[in-house]
């Protein structure tokens, strides 16, 4: 197959998030399997790598006047190319998303840019994968600007990677767009009287799927769909849930350049060089002598998604009733940011924080940890326990979306993590008090970590599901 792939965030070339990690590993899995991927993703500031300009450039018409891009094109594999859309004015900002007003023309934008940049690179797609609001529009675009040529006889799937995100905006953009006022009602992209770029994505494409089967299950309801629960129960019959997989070329503790150790589930003593390594960097005291301390870890985007709340009202419960310790790094929301490092402050040589996004020591921070914290509100997928499992770093995870999909219970069959159920700091403390009685019973604690390790993250068998989807789009 033809698989066009659009995302506003590829890694290693842009990521802010766990889509950046998939825009990367999916379109590779698909590649290896044999079809010929292209995947097109804006130009931000700050993207490196090896990029070549094409000839290709673009000219779209909008209300507001015409708008040009160049395309430029990275090879990621045999099969699988990455294709840029370049426009400066647009695109090379300090971050790649923000609050300025024209965030619609920005994506919208985009979304049309993507598609015209492959009828310009002469790549006609048997299927045209969407990811998230930022790519809403181009699920209009198919059945509209484009629905006379060939890829408007694409079947598109839209990937819902975060329903919380939705790209909402006043209803003059319609004007501004030029999209057709036909297409503003309620099962459309009419949200309250404004529109919704997520909604035009989930109400105009062909397929709709999410990335674990629970939170397929959840955004069907009130508590999880952002009020977009009756629009997806209407489509439910197009919504499949497919859990992520893991790039496991770089997440592999075995081959991990970043580690100054690497191990493997038969031998853990580079575990345990690593978690020196890690106290030292957080300058946590004595490393050699206090190591044989619980160290609980966290990497997080600081929003209220990810339960950073909790982590704050539960950490002080942990370090003052037992000799554990404690090392965040995130960075996101001030107010989070500043929440950590008042914890650090306050418990010094206890808790230790890095406010920052550092790949590199979001590495150490999984090898080196015994536990890690992730007690989302709601996580769509979520990659970071499954890196965890994987580097045998015993999550603790509230048993919502993927995290309830991918973890076990240390009281079941199998069990490789501790869950708890309410989005409450008592709950959290609770599971923590259960890590600490798993820390004092090694052979516990070694029994969760071989079981984790073990398990099957791999991208192959996620992208054989989305391949069956495309088939079945195919007819
Ligand atoms: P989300 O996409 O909601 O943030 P995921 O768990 O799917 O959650 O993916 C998060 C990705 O971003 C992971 O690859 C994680 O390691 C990375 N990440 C998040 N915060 C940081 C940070 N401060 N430094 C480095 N990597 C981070
Ligand atoms: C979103 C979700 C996260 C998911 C990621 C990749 O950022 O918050 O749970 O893992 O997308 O699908």
């Amino acid at each position: 197959m033809r698989i066009l792939f659009l995302a506003s965030e590829v890694a290693p070339f842009s990521k802010t998030g766990g889509l950046g990690d998939v825009a990367k590993a999916l379109p590779a899995a698909l590649a290896r399997d044999g079809h010929e991927v292209r995947v097109v993703t804006p130009l931000y500031a700050g993207v490196r790598g090896d990029l070549a300009p094409t000839e290709v450039t673009l000219r779209l018409r909008f209300p507001f006047g015409v708008e040009t891009a160049r395309v430029a094109a990275a090879r990621a594999g045999p099969r699988h190319e990455v294709w840029f859309i370049d426009h400066p004015g647009y695109y090379r900002r300090p971050t790649l998303y923000g609050t300025a007003w024209d965030e619609h023309r920005r994506f919208g934008f985009f979304s049309v840019a993507a598609l015209q940049a492959a009828q310009r690179m002469g790549f006609a797609p048997d299927v045209i994968h969407l990811n998230d609001w930022q790519c809403g529009l181009a699920a209009v675009a198919l059945q509209g600007r484009f629905a006379a040529t060939a890829l408007g006889s694409a079947p598109s799937v839209f990937t819902i990677h975060n329903l919380a995100y939705q790209g909402n905006f006043p209803k003059s953009v319609m004007d501004d767009l030029g999209l057709p006022w036909g297409s503003f009602h309620a099962d459309g992209l009419e949200f309250y009287d404004t529109i919704n770029f997520m909604k035009a994505g989930i109400t105009s494409a062909d397929a709709i799927t999410t990335v674990s089967p629970r939170y397929a299950q959840e955004i069907q309801t009130q508590e999880y769909g952002c009020m977009l629960e009756g629009v997806l129960q209407a489509r439910a019959d197009r919504l499949t849930g497919i859990l992520n997989g893991i790039d496991e070329e770089e997440w592999d503790p075995a081959r991990d350049p970043l580690l100054p150790a690497r191990y493997d589930a038969s031998d853990f003593a580079g575990k345990a060089v690593c978690k020196a390594a890690l106290r030292r960097r957080f300058g946590l005291p004595d490393p050699d002598r206090l190591s044989a301390r619980p160290l609980f870890t966290l990497v997080s985007r600081l929003t209220t998604q990810k339960g950073i709340d909790l982590t704050l009202a539960a950490v002080p419960w942990l370090v003052s009733t037992s000799e554990a310790e404690v090392v965040l790094l995130g960075n996101g929301d001030e107010h989070y940011e500043g929440g950590l490092r008042a914890l650090a402050a306050r418990f010094p040589g206890r808790v230790a924080v890095h406010i920052g996004f550092d790949n590199a020591l979001s590495h150490l921070v999984e090898a080196g940890g015994d536990f890690f914290l992730m007690p989302s509100r709601y996580e769509p997928c979520g990659l970071n326990q499954m890196y965890s499992l994987r580097y045998g770093t015993v999550p603790i995870v509230r048993a919502t979306g993927g995290l309830d999909d991918t973890v076990t219970d240390a009281s079941l069959p199998g069990g490789d993590g501790l869950k708890f159920e309410h989005l409450q700091p008592d709950a959290l403390a609770w599971a923590m008090g259960r890590a600490l009685d798993v820390w004092r019973r090694p052979d516990v604690l070694d029994g969760l970590r071989r079981r984790g390790m073990a398990k099957d993250f791999s991208w192959p068998a996620s992208a054989a599901r989305y391949e069956q989807l495309y088939a079945s789009l195919l007819g």
